[in-house]
């Protein structure tokens, strides 16, 4: 077992692969003291970490310093209003308006496997892959239990958390904060990244040193966000992407959330991550429970690069679900930037011909079918055919798709209602919105109050009816507009605190509709782009529209940080055409597809009129495709140069997992009037294997591409290169 509970020490020590994290119950009170998370380390007791033996010493021994002792103690769970002054998990207002909450340890148990966490997505493994344990805690002035959950991945550097809160007194309660994880880690020397952004500059790479005081990342716009994703590291000053300790959190939730690292004032620093306790609040009357999302930590001892193939490896196979986690994904192509609202049948039937015979698999119809919609500013939640656009129905089209050999997909967007829609004429209340006040428009859309059953239900019946009328076998879910307004006609004043975080419940559960009605359909996730990239959504949807900005320079940054965290598998890319609708900037086509190889790959562009030499270029582009992605999909990703750097050239690697073969794209942005080659050193490769470029026929070793390097030799702004080796 990779949990035991060590009855001598009072220690609970949870081992992954490299990582030990060791939890200690102390003192007669039972605290439960946050001892160890790190390099993995054989002892059983380094409980003189918690410094018990020193001031402030615990209440047992000074009662009269007990204030000092919680702020100094690093507890597993800090709990509000006791004298932890730092950032607390959990906050709980009982029915006097009191906050205060001290918790106990109480029990334990440790079991094979790994539950679900109900109505929420998370991390799933079979009983020889994980284990778990649940730390039942109590307060038992307002007899609330909190069950501390656990799980350890045995074979990869991952430990999850989250928190399950039952209210045990008659009265009721409400929780006014529920984060998912604490962790105390010694010294505030540490540098934190997070991914920040913007629409169509989605998760860039941000690092930064951080020292005493409160440096957070949060969100309340009610969804992920393409300003901030719900991942930190947090890593030694001098971590690279080959050494040092880099911890990261990722939260698995696709609403409002809130993570801080908190330098202290005994040197201490303070992680937390969970749901965003602003306008949050849960009643929980007698018997009812409350769980928490998932965090997911990865802990790397060789830097960051580390850290992000564990990601990769726990998402691929411990994440995401479904009949496409582990297969080649259709080549599509999207007629948004093709056409934007203006199509109509023969349009679409006209692209998806030209587009079959180059060899592209699946048309996928965008906005702008259905209701009356003929631009952004109307008909969301009229979720029938257009037939004046669509003339002979959906049917026919997908079947003309499919007489061309190609498979139907189509965009929905269902959380929205537009003013100027058919239900919004008939349920102007359907909207969430604050009675008496107008709420704020945003795309010319509101979104709906998924707080009320019978909306979910309305919504969600009508788009099946639209997917059970045609062989419809991807659906793209967007969702246009962040939350605003915060009011639902159904929900009592006490309770509004509950409208973000059963928005997204309601999400989560339309999701599981779908993907359990259709388990055929391939759905990808999009959010105006890339606002919902989040372990939540992957959980539901094997790939994400990574940003709207489809320009191929742009993305190198856009996608080297979403690939921090998330496997290139689930990375929604396609070509499109040029000039650039987003920047303007025209690049060379093949230089888009090397790109977009690093993702899901598709098309998004009008077949019919790009440049003859662009379109004669798409087979063969086709091909690499199917060559590469399996390795794309399946393998460990090295990065080797950084455009968000060096702002010039970016390079980085696929090895295969059995390390036979790599593949390796560089994209100079820049080109260099001399010295046109550049030096560029593989990774994770058998150094003393010899590897066959597979173009010149070069044989090297392993050693060599790896430590002496090769030079590769790019001509021109935006042009790049794929360089392909397998064992000789
Ligand atoms: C935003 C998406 O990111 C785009 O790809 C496109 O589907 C539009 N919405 C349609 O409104």
């Amino acid at each position: 077992m990779s949990i035991k509970f060590i009855e001598e020490h009072k220690v609970f020590k949870l081992d992954a692969r490299d990582t030990s994290y060791i939890i200690a119950i102390v003192d007669e009170e039972r605290f439960l003291g946050h001892v160890y998370f790190g390099k993995k380390i054989i002892d059983n007791n380094i409980n003189h970490l918690l410094r018990l033996e020193e001031p402030p010493y615990v209440p047992s021994k000074n009662n009269r310093d007990r204030v000092s002792f919680y702020d100094s103690f690093p507890t597993e769970y800090s709990t509000h209003g006791i004298g932890d002054f730092r950032e607390s998990c959990l906050r709980v207002k009982d029915k006097n308006g009191h906050t205060a909450c001290r918790l106990q340890y109480s029990s334990h148990k440790i079991y094979k496997g790994k539950k679900s966490l109900k109505g929420l997505p998370s991390t799933f493994g079979d009983d020889n892959s994980c284990t778990s344990l649940e730390i039942t805690c109590l307060d038992n002035d307002l007899n609330l239990e909190v069950v501390l959950l656990y799980s350890v991945f045995e074979e990869l550097d991952v430990i999850t958390r989250s928190v399950r809160i039952k209210n045990c007194s008659k009265d009721e309660v409400f929780l006014t904060k529920v984060l998912s994880t604490c962790i105390d880690f010694d010294g505030i020397n540490y540098d934190m990244i997070s991914l920040h952004g913007s629409w169509a500059r989605e998760r860039h790479i941000s690092r930064k040193k951080i020292s005493y005081g409160k440096h957070s990342v949060s969100t309340i716009r009610g969804e992920s966000s393409h300003q901030d994703n719900p991942f930190i590291a947090l890593l030694d000053n001098s971590a690279t992407d080959e050494s040092g300790n880099v911890y990261g959190f990722n939260f698995v939730y696709s609403g409002n959330f809130f993570t801080q690292v908190e330098g202290c004032q005994f040197d201490t620093t303070r992680v937390v991550m969970g749901i965003n306790p602003e306008d949050f609040s849960w009643k929980l009357k007698e018997n009812e429970e409350f769980v928490a999302p998932e965090v997911v930590m990865v802990y790397s001892d060789k830097g960051i690069g580390k850290m992000t193939r564990t990601f990769h490896d726990l998402y691929r196979n411990h994440l995401i679900r479904g009949q496409f986690k582990d297969k080649k994904r259709p080549i599509l192509i999207n007629n948004w930037e093709a056409t934007y609202f203006d199509f109509n049948t023969e349009k679409l039937l006209s692209i998806a011909k030209e587009a079959s015979e180059l060899g592209i698999e699946m048309l996928v119809m965008d906005d702008g079918w259905f209701g009356k919609r003929n631009s952004d500013n109307s008909s969301l939640g009229d979720w029938v055919v257009n037939t004046e656009k669509i003339e002979g129905g959906l049917k026919n089209l997908v079947d003309e798709v499919n007489n061309l050999g190609m498979e139907f997909g189509i965009w929905i967007e269902p959380e929205m209602i537009s003013p100027n829609s058919d239900l919004y004429r008939e349920h102007p209340d359907w909207c969430i919105h604050i009675e008496g006040r107008t709420p704020a428009l945003c795309r010319e859309q509101y979104v709906l109050d998924l707080s009320r059953k019978e909306i979910v239900d309305y919504i969600y019946e009508s788009i099946k009816k639209v997917l059970s009328s045609a062989n419809i076998t991807y659906v793209k879910w967007d969702m246009n507009r962040q939350l605003t307004d915060l009011g639902s006609i159904v929900i009592p004043s006490e309770q509004h605190g509950e409208i973000f975080h059963r928005y997204v419940l309601s999400v989560y559960d339309m999701m599981n509709r779908l993907t359990t009605d259709f388990p055929y359909i391939l759905l990808e996730n999009c959010s105006g782009g890339g606002a919902r990239f989040d372990p939540g959504m992957l959980y539901y949807s094997p790939q994400i529209w990574c940003s709207d900005d489809t320009d191929a320079i742009e993305r190198l940054k856009i996608q080297e940080g979403t690939s921090m965290v998330y496997p290139l598998s689930a990375i929604g890319a396609h070509v499109s055409d040029c000039p650039n609708h987003t920047v303007g900037r025209t690049t060379p086509f093949e230089t888009r597809g090397y790109v977009a190889l690093a993702g899901t790959f598709g098309y998004e562009l009008d077949v019919t009129k790009i440049p003859e030499e662009d379109r004669k270029m798409i087979p063969d582009q086709i091909a690499m495709y199917h060559k590469f992605n399996d390795l794309v999909r399946t393998g460990d990703y090295y990065r080797i140069e950084n455009f968000s750097k060096n702002n010039s050239f970016d390079c980085w690697a696929v090895v295969s997992k059995d390390k036979s073969e790599v593949l390796v794209t560089c994209i100079q942005v820049l080109g260099r009037p001399n010295h046109h080659s550049r030096r560029i050193k593989l990774k994770g490769l058998l150094e003393s294997k010899m590897y066959v470029n597979e173009e010149t026929n070069e044989v090297l070793s392993g050693g060599a591409l790896m430590y002496s390097g090769i030079n590769v030799s790019l001509y021109g702004d935006y042009s790049g290169k794929l360089i392909y080796f397998k064992l000789a």
